[in-house]
């Protein structure tokens, strides 16, 4: 069958009225359905918390921790702490001992609110991390001020964390039923964060309104990109690296690398997402990409324009003892250009598929355009490999066993 035909059929299925998958679709008119009224509610909300804290404690794990943190670093840089406020700080995502108490003596001067964020208000991490946490509060602000202080965003179907919001009176905001935790950033997960946070909201969703229009063609650039990882895939490429030369996108990465992962990996099947940021990466995965076991493609990532207001020159040294006066007067931007023009051409010429994703220029529109790029491409690659986009079957196996540990020692 030719691609068109099955682009066609991937493409008509995702937008069918009885879908064969997991009913999970929401996320594809939710930008264009969400209100003025709601993003109102949102950023008035936002201007009230971000007032009242110096820290925002973010409390969630997978699809309600991800793509908040690739949003604002992508956006602001993985040094948004050193220059904003509030500062933000993520718990829930792991289960350290020393990591949480890290955090807890951060906050121990300063004024915090908290946004737990949970889907199925149940998850261990998350859950554990939000009861250390409230306690703390109440300890710090008594339970009254705690209220104005911890919001919820999840189901309000009645599961845990809903039940202790309408035990506590707090603030609740809900996730769509029909959208799961990795397509779920464009809803109050990602924006009630990051609107605190400082980011226009609004531009984000315009950008994935445009994507969405721009995707309903079936001549376009994401079910390309679904295409091209499809064919790859059948040659036996069976790793994605997505790289890029910016650390701001270290989080970007691993919420895609989610979103690829869960949805594509079952049945046996599916493409590995991994991710490298060049140029810290080539200084030690370098010689793998170049030159091992064939095995990958790589997808970068890259920018026409960086927007930065500052101008970094390397200056001139007289004595120039480290033989670099060659780059005097040049923008480390422009070396840094140069080593991805390289690095595509070494790997491409090493025989490593090259995909480039460029993207005009870092800002709101784009990154939500980019968001919704991918969450369809990573729809439409799972109907290419006939698995659901939407389920995550594999992930509850080490639930069991581990929930029959801790319930049995
Ligand atoms: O994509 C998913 O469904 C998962 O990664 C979830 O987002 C993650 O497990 C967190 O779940 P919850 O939001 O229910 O706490």
């Amino acid at each position: 069958m030719s691609y068109s035909q099955k682009i066609k059929d991937a493409h008509d299925l995702l937008h069918s009225k009885d879908y064969c998958y997991t009913d999970k679709r929401g996320w594809l008119d939710f930008p264009a359905q969400i209100t003025d009224h709601d993003i109102k509610n949102i950023q008035n909300f936002s201007e009230i918390i971000s007032k009242k804290c110096d820290i925002l404690i973010i409390t969630g794990i997978g699809g309600s921790y991800l793509g908040i943190r690739a949003a604002l670093e992508f956006l602001k840089s993985c040094h948004y702490n050193y220059f904003n406020k509030p500062e933000v700080f993520f718990v829930g995502n792991n289960m350290s001992e020393g990591y949480i108490n890290n955090i807890l003596r951060i906050c121990e001067s300063k004024d915090i609110c908290i946004n737990i964020i949970s889907k199925s208000g149940s998850t261990i991490e998350c859950m554990m991390a939000f009861r250390i946490f409230r306690k703390f509060m109440e300890e710090k602000y008594g339970k009254s001020e705690s209220r104005e202080r911890i919001f919820c965003t999840t189901s309000t179907n009645n599961n845990n964390l809903h039940e202790i919001c309408l035990s506590e009176n707090y603030k609740v905001f809900d996730i769509p039923e029909n959208i799961g935790g990795r397509y779920s950033i464009l809803t109050n997960v990602g924006l009630v964060p990051l609107s605190i946070l400082g980011i226009d909201i609004k531009k984000i969703l315009q950008g994935a309104i445009k994507a969405r229009q721009d995707f309903m063609n079936l001549d376009n650039i994401c079910y390309k990109y679904a295409i091209i990882r499809n064919i790859l895939c059948n040659k036996n490429k069976k790793i994605e690296i997505i790289a890029g030369f910016e650390p701001r996108l270290k989080y970007l990465f691993e919420w895609w690398k989610q979103l690829f992962g869960e949805s594509e990996g079952k049945n046996k099947k599916g493409i590995f997402p991994s991710s490298l940021i060049y140029s810290t990466d080539l200084h030690s995965m370098g010689q793998f990409v170049q030159d091992g076991t064939p095995i990958f493609f790589e997808t970068m990532l890259s920018f026409k324009k960086i927007n930065q207001n500052f101008n970094i020159k390397l200056p001139y040294d007289n004595k120039n003892l480290d033989n670099l006066n060659y780059l005097a007067g040049k923008n480390i931007e422009y070396v840094n250009s140069q080593a991805f023009q390289a690095t595509v051409y070494a790997h491409s010429h090493a025989n490593t598929p090259v995909i480039n994703i460029e993207i005009d220029e870092i800002d709101e529109c784009n990154l939500g355009y980019l968001i919704y790029f991918f969450e369809k491409a990573c729809a439409i690659s799972a109907h290419l490999l006939k698995v659901d986009p939407f389920n995550q079957p594999g992930v509850e196996s080490y639930k069991t066993k581990m929930f029959e540990l801790l319930k049995n020692n």
